[in-house]
């Protein structure tokens, strides 16, 4: 008899290259532990799976549940993995990560029900397995997705990602810390995606010229990164923030806070993600930590909290 299985995903934040991502440019992303997703899977004695996730109010049965539901997709697609079916058993989701705000909710969402599913069902799968069950779902949300992440997020390790190479992680050379500050809008990735598909098919040369050079700001930002060079990252993060503001995906909002940081002398600040909302990030150390953080509560920020890449 099956026992209660829990597991758990992190966040993530892309620290360099969203969007060029998808059109095959290098981008670096780490996984953020201090929002995580939870999954709980129980026996149940029904002949359908029950489905309780108490953050967005809902509790449905998988037999109910629209054909494109996030949850009932990765609930399908992990019990076809380990060839089981899919009822006798009830399943709990809570996230404090929040939605939409390019923190990967949806992604950890599907890693965390993945894994605690596989281990209710004694299927044993690696990140890999559990990384390309939740991109299946990332579609549903997304449309294109690069896939970052549910890598970021499957593994649980900082990601040098390249659309369509095999999983590549790197040395964090010196440990850095990042302040996470949202705006507080919502931005459905989709909706930027998409717009940045129109106007690269619009102007072609140019946007593949504008994501040229995101890509580089990502490669050297790795090299940055794994000599423990911490100051040349600023510098690249302001030029990412740049080319973000060309390729049309940032807002008065995100520029309220990148400029707060930015005054109370964070290092470098930038959108995370797919821009027009959610969360900004600035680099930051023990003399300008404290500051940077009233700076960006001061400017409006929704919430704001630190991590530390290591
Ligand atoms: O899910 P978000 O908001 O972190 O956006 C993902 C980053 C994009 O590069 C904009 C899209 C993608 O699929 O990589």
């Amino acid at each position: 008899m099956n026992a209660l299985t829990t597991a758990s995903a992190p966040g993530k934040i892309i620290l360099f290259g969203e969007h060029a991502v998808v059109y095959a440019r290098p981008a670096i992303a780490v996984p953020v532990c201090q929002v995580h997703a939870d999954a709980a899977v129980e026996p149940w004695p029904e002949p359908d799976v029950r489905i309780d996730a108490p953050d967005i109010a809902r509790q449905y049965h998988l037999s109910d549940a629209a054909p494109d539901d996030p949850i009932a997709s990765i609930i399908r697609l992990t019990c076809a993995r380990a060839g089981a079916e899919a009822k006798h058993f009830a399943i709990r989701i809570h996230s404090t990560i929040p939605v939409a705000r390019g923190l990967g909710s949806g992604a950890a969402v599907s890693v965390a029900v993945a894994r605690a599913l596989l281990e209710f069902l004694h299927y044993s799968a690696g990140a890999e397995e559990i990384s390309a069950l939740a991109y299946e779902v990332e579609k549903l949300y997304h449309g294109t997705p690069s896939g970052i992440d549910n890598t970021v997020i499957a593994f649980g390790l900082p990601v040098y990602y390249v659309r369509g190479r095999p999983f590549e992680s790197f040395r964090v050379g010196h440990p850095f810390r990042i302040v996470i500050a949202d705006t507080g809008i919502a931005s459905p990735t989709r909706i930027a995606v998409g717009d940045v598909r129109r106007a690269w098919e619009a102007d072609t040369p140019r946007f593949e010229s504008l994501f040229d050079g995101i890509g580089s700001i990502a490669r050297a930002a790795r090299t940055a990164i794994e000599s423990g060079d911490i100051q040349a990252l600023g510098p690249l993060m302001n030029a990412n923030q740049k080319l973000a503001e060309e390729i049309n995906v940032s807002s008065p909002q995100i520029e309220t806070l990148v400029r707060a940081a930015r005054d109370a002398r964070a290092k470098g600040a930038k959108l995370s993600g797919a821009g027009r909302g959610g969360n900004i990030i600035a680099l930051v150390d023990d003399h300008t930590e404290t500051q940077v953080v009233a700076a960006l509560r001061g400017a409006g920020a929704a919430s704001v909290m630190v991590t530390e890449i290591t």
